[in-house]
């Protein structure tokens, strides 16, 4: 068995990456839904489904717990595939609302986020939870999941499109970001640039340490550390791309989706 991990593209990368260094010997399977990406701005019904033929590929592959390495997936259909697959154990992503209300000195904080994440239950049961006393600034931000996709990380468009999310929630008060979109993390050192005065909260490494707890617990750390990584849609430069993202020698293959 195997552990599956899926994103809308190559965000996940920024959770796959933690996973790897803590678990070297797993065999792991990355499926991008690049074809259909980005999921940001599509209804969550639709996300939802995407998430359950992209689950159903990982476990006739073999997997044993699939991590959600998307947080628009999660709001989507994390509640909805734990209930459907009973016997598999799910991680997912939620933004991290609770360590930035406990951090901010303004009172502010800001998500980063797509749309369809604000849009989830999930994410108004976290504000009702964790952000009772502090102000939540929703900020999507879109073009960012399209930079990541093409390895843009850097350079003066990048970073404007950057200024140009992150000028409003400064000027709301926002001393502490949240990144809920796991494409995001590539763009920290642009953040940095942009607004070097504000914490950053990056989920990607505690997830990846939760996905250590569940591997272990279920036997699957493993010992032949495959990796397998299945992008749908073109292929035409995405093997430098995920090199230069996840510091890993990949060789791509096409996904292909039986339903
Ligand atoms: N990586 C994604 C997330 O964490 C999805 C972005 C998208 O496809 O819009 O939400």
């Amino acid at each position: 068995l195997s552990i599956g991990v899926f994103d809308s593209g190559l965000g996940g990368i920024s959770v796959l990456r933690h996973v790897r260094r803590l678990l070297p010997e797993a065999d792991l399977i990355y499926v991008a839904d690049r074809a259909r990406a980005p999921y940001g701005r599509r209804p969550l019904a639709e996300v939802r489904l995407f998430s359950e033929q992209l689950t159903e590929h990982l476990l006739a592959e073999g997997a044993g717990l699939i991590v959600l390495a998307c947080n628009t997936a999660s709001a989507a259909a994390l509640h909805h595939l734990r209930a459907r697959h009973p016997s598999i154990p799910f991680v997912g992503m939620e933004p991290a609302l609770k360590p930035a209300a406990a951090l901010t000195h303004t009172g502010v904080v800001a998500v980063l986020a797509t749309d369809a994440t604000f849009q989830g239950d999930l994410f108004a049961s976290l504000v009702d939870r964790y952000a009772d006393n502090v102000e939540v600034l929703r900020q999507p931000c879109p073009g960012w999941v399209e930079l990541v996709e093409r390895g843009e990380l850097e350079g003066e468009a990048a970073e404007a499109s950057i200024r140009r999310h992150l000028e409003p929630v400064l000027a709301g008060g926002a001393d502490v970001l949240v990144l809920g979109c796991t494409h995001f993390p590539f763009l920290i050192p642009l953040m940095r640039k942009v607004a070097p005065n504000v914490a950053l909260i990056d989920p990607s490494e505690a997830v990846a340490q939760q996905v250590f707890r569940v591997a272990s617990e279920q036997g699957l750390a493993g010992d032949a550390a495959l990796l397998e990584f299945e992008v749908s849609g073109d292929l035409d430069r995405v093997a430098g791309i995920v090199d230069r993202l996840s510091g890993m020698k990949v060789v791509p293959a096409v996904l292909t989706l039986s339903s």
